[in-house]
Parts: C-alpha cells; structure tokens; sequence
C-alpha cells in the first residue's frame, strides 16, 4: 500500500492521548505542531515507549500560536479546556477540527460557524505519562463521526488518515451511540474509582453491585430518551460497563487520579451531562446527585 501523503497536524492538548496521537502521526511521516499555553514551552523532543516496548524519540513544534497552515486539528484537551484551548482561535480555523475526550457537551459551547468541519471522536487507546515519556499501555479502538459538515466519502478520507498511524479507526454514522455510551461507562466507573481511591477492577466487587445497579437504573432513563436508537437494556448496559472494568482492571481511571492529585475533574461533562439532560426531562438522579455531591464538584457546572 502506498504511504498517505504527508500532512501538517495541529494538536491541542499535549496530555497522554494528545501524546499518543502526535507520536503515531510522525511515526507515519506527519509533521505535528502542538498548541500549548504553557508559559515554558515543553522541549520539542519527546520520548515513547510503544505498546510494544519499543523507546524512540520523536521531534515536535510546540507553539502558542496557531501554524499558519494545518490539515487539520485535533483537540485532546479535558472537557472543561475545550472551550478556553479552541474559542480564541475558532475564527481562524478553516480546517477540519476533530473533538476526542471523554464526556459531553463541550462541542455546543463552541461558537462555530456554519462552514466549519466538525467530528467528535471517542478512543479506548490507553496512555500514561511516566516521568519524561509516553508510554502507550494499551491498544484500543477510535470511533469517529460527524457533528457538522462532514460527507461520508470525508468521514472515510480522515478515518483512512487516522487509522494508518493509529489503528484502528472506525466511522460511526450515529456518533451520539458511541459517545453516549462511553458517557455511561464514565458516568459509573469514574465517580466511584474516584470516591473509593480504588483500581477499576475493584468495582467488580459485590460490595458495588447495589450502587451500580442503581447508577445504570438513572443513566437508562435518561439516555433512552435522549437517544430513539440506543440499543441497550440496563442489563447489556451493565455488562458492557463490567467489560471495561475488567478490561482495565488495573488501571485508575482518569477521575481517580485527578482526584489522587488534586485536578479538576471531568464530573461536569460526565454526571454533571447526564444530570442536566435528566432535569430538562424531569428525570430525578438520586444517585448520581449523590455522587456530584460526594466529589464535592456540584457547583462547578
Ligand atoms: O476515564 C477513564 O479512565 C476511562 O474512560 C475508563 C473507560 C473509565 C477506563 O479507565
């Protein structure tokens, strides 16, 4: 197969999955420009542990300016940064601009124009930033899709780009079923890791099974009305979120070691989400108002 020709990318975010992504792209021969707003700009190069093991270094531009030209963006920022890291450039962005964090609702805070090219994504990829390097822990699945102004034939164009520095990439024509069931996911795993200071893994435990029970009973409610084709029973729904915490069952979740070290957490995008959908359906939560409550963080949506 013939190698894709090779693009300018500007990421926004240089967390673990920003990280990941930029690593990826020049491995694959793209040139990535990182937007920090870090006063001190991070060194341009960047250390990598592959999923296999195998350590390199790859060259990056960081910059607190947009580059002139790009193909496209890609923002890996927390939920809660989307909209500070993207709105003051927004303007003058003319290529496609793909969302990927976990949560939701981020997207329609953004005062985009009509003719801006919009995806919203979701990944399993695992990443962690261990001292100077990105180690990439596990190897997942992206699902992207279209928010505004993308064609298939586009979608598809992007999913090809994608998929070849960082396998695997799908297309989901209902980007919403992705997000929102990783919005389930997030909305059970991560307030309870979060609370318990405990491995995801932990929540396989007896001792949670009421509560999620519970949990799963609310995020049902809300996100079959939100969503006509959502195709999960609170029972697959459970099973899908057991899954994943026996996926990962040695992992923290984000929420927990946001937590563990002080940050802000995704609770907003996550539980704060499924609560503001529920209130604008008069769905009551009480157990996911508990959880906010418990991470005391309900006043910061
Ligand atoms: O936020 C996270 O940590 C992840 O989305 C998940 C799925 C809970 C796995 O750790």
């Amino acid at each position: 197969m013939s190698k894709p020709v090779s693009k300018h990318i500007c990421i926004i975010g240089h967390g673990a999955i920003g990280l990941l992504w930029g690593h990826h792209f020049t491995a694959a021969g793209h040139r990535v420009t990182f937007m920090s707003r870090r006063q001190q700009l991070p060194p341009s190069k960047q250390c990598f542990t592959s999923y296999d093991g195998i350590e390199s270094v790859n060259e990056f531009t960081f910059s607190h300016q947009l580059p002139h030209h790009c193909d496209f963006v890609l923002v890996t920022t927390k939920a809660y940064q989307v909209f500070d890291a993207i709105s003051p450039f927004l303007a003058k962005i003319t290529a496609p601009i793909i969302l990927l964090h976990n949560g939701m609702g981020a997207v329609e805070a953004l005062p985009l124009a009509t003719y801006q090219q919009v995806m919203l994504a979701t990944t399993t990829h695992g990443a962690l930033i261990n001292e100077d390097s990105l180690n990439h822990t596990g190897l997942g699945n992206t699902i992207i899709g279209n928010y505004q102004g993308l064609t298939d034939r586009e979608l598809e164009h992007w999913q090809q780009l994608l998929g070849s520095a960082l396998p695997t990439v799908e297309v989901h024509h209902n980007i919403q079923l992705p997000l929102l069931l990783k919005l389930a996911i997030n909305c059970v795993i991560n307030p309870l890791t979060a609370i318990h200071q405990c491995k995801n893994g932990e929540l396989l435990s007896s001792e949670f099974d009421n509560q999620i029970d519970k949990l799963i009973h609310e995020v049902q409610q809300v996100i079959s009305k939100l969503e006509p084709d959502w195709p999960h029973s609170e029972a697959s729904l459970k099973q899908a979120i057991l899954d994943v915490a026996s996926a990962t069952a040695n992992n923290y979740s984000s929420m927990a070691q946001d937590v563990k070290y002080g940050r802000t957490t995704e609770i907003a995008y996550i539980n704060g989400y499924l609560l503001k959908q529920a209130d604008k359906l008069h769905i009551p939560l009480r157990e996911t108002k508990k959880l906010i409550i418990n991470l005391s963080e309900v006043d910061k949506y």
